[in-house]
């Protein structure tokens, strides 16, 4: 983006704001955060800035699913911003967004729709530094289906197009994929920093280098596992996944989640850690379960004695001070899917242990993968600890799949 002419343009940018939100209210901003710098550098820039985004998964017209909220919280964040760029301002509390004035100088327009006659208006009337935020893409069906004729629509509010969704860069949609064919097409400083950092995990990583793989399905890690098992020098596996390879090597693990058609591949991953000198480290002892739920009797046994009919539900503590002891000397770390249920509090505390074990690494570059391992992270507070938090969940796990993600390479062609 830094290396185009932007001054006094309508740079059309797509973001991903597709947030959690409960009644309306977002329960986390960090995507609407990580593109400030973006939208920041191009109002320096005197450029008008044009934001376009989708959220959720709507099917047409659905008013719980509007941006409004997210156009309010950006009209505050980045009226924070303005403030805090200013010298001699009491910044005031800078947690909550709830606190904060009325957010006069960081207003941001809004539109009800996402193209038509009302939208160009719009577009073509905004002000140098000005802000417009058009409404939810994924109202309407050609957004997903990459319409042309959509695409055409959304390219003509713009004469440059930047994307900064990382988060949406494996879709080939009209705003991810279609509009970089019709605009000069550039990378965000969102996305430029993804790029970057998530780079380093799947090309020349620094040694030792140790991935760390969880989450509840071994089927939407397989890909990803596959492909890491040629670069790391260490694969730590933990979450529900952890029970297919433990059941493979032969454990019970009574009612634990286990998907029975990957135990031959979960033994292949073993067999090519073996082959190719990569240390693979299974939990070692976890928190078990007799139901699957958050008041459930529960207690930490070795994965050697999992009781007949209870269920794994968390690591244990000696598997996280293993696998700190094995994290210790490494230069590169990713990390990507929970080591438990972490939507139950009582089975949330490996994550979080672990959370603290990798934001404690002095020599490493620490890369979290988005999604749920953000969640995790930040719910305990470290996030700024990491090198990179990632914005995207799907799409950073396409990334170290190895996988070409067409929202890039629509730029790179441009
Ligand atoms: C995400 O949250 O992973 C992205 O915003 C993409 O959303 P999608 O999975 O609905 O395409």
């Amino acid at each position: 983006m830094r290396d185009i002419e932007v001054r006094g343009k309508r740079v059309l940018v797509r973001v991903d704001y597709n947030v959690p939100l409960d009644a309306g209210k977002i329960l986390d901003d960090s995507r609407i955060r990580a593109t400030l710098p973006t939208i920041s550098y191009l109002r320096e820039q005197r450029a008008k800035v044009i934001l376009m985004s989708h959220l959720g998964r709507p099917k047409g017209w659905d008013e719980a699913l509007s941006l409004r909220p997210v156009a309010e919280r950006l009209a505050k964040l980045l009226a924070h911003e303005q403030s805090r760029r200013r010298p001699g301002v009491d910044h005031g509390d800078t947690s909550s967004p709830e606190s904060w004035a009325s957010p006069r100088e960081g207003a941001v327009q809004m539109t009800d729709c996402c193209v038509g006659v009302d939208v160009q208006r719009a577009a073509h009337s905004l002000r140098e530094g000005g802000v417009l935020l058009l409404e939810n893409l994924r109202f309407h069906a050609e957004e997903e289906a990459n319409d042309p004729e959509y695409a055409k629509a959304l390219a003509s509010l713009g004469e440059v197009y930047v994307n900064d969704a990382f988060g949406t860069a494996h879709r080939a949609h009209a705003s991810t994929e279609g509009v970089a064919r019709l605009l000069p097409a550039v990378a965000g400083l969102l996305m430029e920093k993804e790029i970057e950092f998530l780079s380093l995990a799947v090309e020349n990583p620094e040694r030792p280098y140790a991935a760390i793989i969880g989450g509840a399905k071994i089927s939407t890690k397989m890909a990803a596992l596959e492909n890491l098992l040629s670069k790391v020098d260490k694969l730590l596996i933990g979450g529900g996944m952890a029970n297919t390879f433990l059941k493979a090597e032969g454990f019970n693990v009574g009612e634990s989640l286990v998907e029975d058609d990957y135990l031959e591949q979960a033994k292949s991953v073993m067999r090519q850690a073996d082959e190719k000198g990569v240390r693979l480290l299974l939990p070692a002892d976890v928190i078990v379960a007799e139901r699957f739920a958050a008041d459930s009797p529960a207690r930490r046994v070795s994965v050697k004695d999992v009781p007949e009919g209870w269920r794994i539900m968390d690591v244990g503590e000696t598997t996280i001070d293993v696998f700190a002891r094995a994290l210790q000397d490494c230069r590169m770390v990713v990390w990507n899917g929970p080591m438990g249920v972490i939507e139950m509090a009582p089975f949330a505390h490996g994550s979080h242990r672990l959370a603290g074990v990798i934001a404690n690494l002095r020599e490493a570059t620490t890369i979290i993968g988005g999604g749920e391992t953000a969640a995790v992270v930040e719910q305990v507070g470290l996030a700024s600890r990491f090198s990179h938090v990632s914005t995207g969940g799907g799409a950073s796990l396409e990334f170290l799949e190895g996988k070409e993600l067409p929202g890039v390479t629509a730029l790179m062609d441009a």
